[in-house]
């Protein structure tokens, strides 16, 4: 008994030095486990007589409890010390700024264009681009619509002065352009057959609701050899829509119609589902109207410098924007040309996913919108 006090000193000296949870368990049951110091010092009390063994069994209870004490005290300084330590390295630095975000967006349009202009170029079509400033002989006179054809009257044209210091004449005013059809002109004016362009670019008609603007974006077609046939205009234009839409089969149905630049003509249907909230397309029963197109008549090509009696070919006009509203599913053409940088960034592409037939059109899996 006469070393309680130093195995008391000596042991408090142990919790305090316990440097963490372990060897703070190592003290305590070094003292009070089955075979710890103190316990053994509890077994050894039987052996003494009765009076001492009261006066030492207090003792030892006094000793017991005065360790437990200490070994919970030292153990809520080092549990704290785990929780602070571990507080300080999973901290979270609510001031930093959030993921780093791609800077800039490329415009749905812009997207639709590189993409038709991919799909096309691997078909071998070359891209031709025009004035948005054009004469009426190439967008009205030259595509068989002579002035007060009533074909004209559907276009709400917008006409520029020719002359500012001239009374303004109509049928001599500069127009701009109502469609890219009058390119189908100009290449043949400057290239002979065969001939294989697409012309994508800026068109613009008075007109404005939710599908049209003042200005809009078409992307016409022409394909002239001697032999081309209504054949290789079903077939080009159903391989557009498969590459276009990304899907291996979609419905196609061509409507007769009616455009004084070709005969026959045709308007080109695929297949979709439309329900209240959402359109569908490459299934279902419906169908949806998605371009213009015919072979080229026999006086367009004669106003082109090219002998009808020699070359033949067909012709298509889409509508980009169109195109964007049904691919990427967006409601409003009217929200197309707000310049709002909310809707580009929803909207919007990464700046360097490029459209390619080999790489993908859209890559929308990647993170591009
Ligand atoms: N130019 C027509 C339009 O703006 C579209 C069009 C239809 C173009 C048929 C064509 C075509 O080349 O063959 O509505």
């Amino acid at each position: 008994m006469e070393d309680l006090e130093s195995l008391k000193t000596q042991i408090l000296q142990n919790i305090a030095a316990a440097a963490d949870l372990k060897s703070l368990d190592e003290v305590r049951v070094a003292a009070m486990g089955k075979k710890g110091a103190v316990t053994e010092m509890m077994k050894g009390l039987g052996a003494l007589p009765q009076e001492q063994k009261i006066e030492a069994g207090k003792k030892l209870n006094v000793l017991k409890n005065e360790i437990e004490q200490a070994v919970a005290n030292r153990r809520e300084i080092l549990e704290n010390e785990v929780l602070n330590q571990k507080l300080a390295t999973e901290i979270v630095d609510v001031t930093l700024p959030i993921r780093p975000e791609i800077q800039g967006r490329v415009h749905p349009v812009s997207k639709i264009y590189e993409e038709v202009v991919a799909i096309f170029g691997q078909m071998g079509f070359d891209v031709a681009e025009g004035p948005d400033i054009e004469d009426q002989f190439h967008n009205f006179n030259a595509l068989n619509m002579p002035p007060n054809h009533p074909a004209r009257q559907m276009q709400d044209t917008f006409y520029l002065p020719h002359d500012a210091n001239e009374p303004f004449d109509m049928d001599k005013s500069y127009v701009i352009r109502t469609h890219t059809s009058g390119m189908q002109i100009r290449t043949m004016e400057n290239k002979k057959p065969p001939i294989r362009i697409i012309a994508p670019g800026r068109t613009y008609r008075s007109d404005y609701d939710a599908t049209h603007t003042p200005m809009f974006h078409q992307v016409e077609g022409l394909v002239i050899d001697k032999t081309t046939t209504m054949a290789h205009l079903k077939g080009c234009l159903y391989d557009f829509v498969k590459a276009f839409f990304e899907l291996d089969e979609i419905p196609v149905r061509y409507r007769p119609s009616y455009f004084p630049f070709t005969e026959p003509s045709a308007e080109m249907d695929i297949g979709c589902l439309k329900t209240k909230t959402e359109l569908k397309v490459g299934a279902g029963s419906d169908w949806l109207e998605i371009l213009g197109c015919g072979m080229v008549h026999p006086n367009v090509l004669k106003a082109g410098g090219i002998d009808p009696d020699e070359y033949q070919g067909f012709a298509f006009g889409v509508g980009l924007d169109r195109l964007a509203m049904l691919k990427y599913g967006i409601p409003d053409l009217r929200t197309f040309f707000e310049s709002d940088v909310r809707w580009l960034k929803n909207y919007g592409f990464a700046p360097l996913d490029f459209s390619s037939m080999t790489g993908g059109l859209s890559n929308n899996g990647g993170q591009t919108r």
